[in-house]
């Protein structure tokens, strides 16, 4: 299993969206296709590969020179609670540290609170709803 950052114009990109829709939209009934992602050139995408798969994903996004926002978390199933998930998190938050951001922020679905809590990051104000499902900000220092 290895960490691997891509650009919006490789093919694991599109290997991301395909399993971002998978695992965020389509349980919804949603297609993360009609979304507008045209931020995401700017943004910075890493994910993990087994076996030549992408079976983890997320995206970050800058939202000043010290703070990011990581959105977009999804492992596939078959994958799910065997570590990707925290190696993929612990990878990127190495590799923003590097980079100089101080802090990093995310809107986590309830059910994925206690993976993030795991990986060292604090519920912040309210429970709100995205995408029709119960949220809560979370936050942590690097
Ligand atoms: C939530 C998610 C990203 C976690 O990734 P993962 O690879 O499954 O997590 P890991 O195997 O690294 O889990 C590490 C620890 O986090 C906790 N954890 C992970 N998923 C959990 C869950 N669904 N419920 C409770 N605890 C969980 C556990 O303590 C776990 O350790 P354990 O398996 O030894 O008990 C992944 O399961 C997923 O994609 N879920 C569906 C989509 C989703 O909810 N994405 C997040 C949107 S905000």
């Amino acid at each position: 299993m290895s960490l691997i950052e891509f650009s919006t114009s490789e093919e694991l990109y599109r290997e991301s969206l395909a399993l971002r829709h998978a695992v965020l939209r389509e349980p919804l009934g949603m297609d993360l296709y009609s979304e507008d992602l045209s931020a995401e050139v700017q943004q910075m995408h890493f994910g993990i590969v087994r076996e030549g798969a992408l079976i983890a994903t997320l995206t970050v996004a800058k939202l000043s020179q010290t703070s990011a926002k990581i959105r977009q978390m999804a492992v596939s199933p078959d994958a799910q609670r065997t570590g990707a998930g925290s190696q993929l998190m612990q990878g990127c938050l190495a590799c923003l540290a590097e980079r100089g951001f101080a802090e990093v922020s995310l809107h986590a679905r309830k059910t994925a609170i206690p993976f993030y809590a795991k990986n060292g990051f604090e519920e912040t104000g309210e429970e709100f709803l995205e995408v029709s499902l119960p949220h809560r900000k979370m936050r942590r220092a690097l």
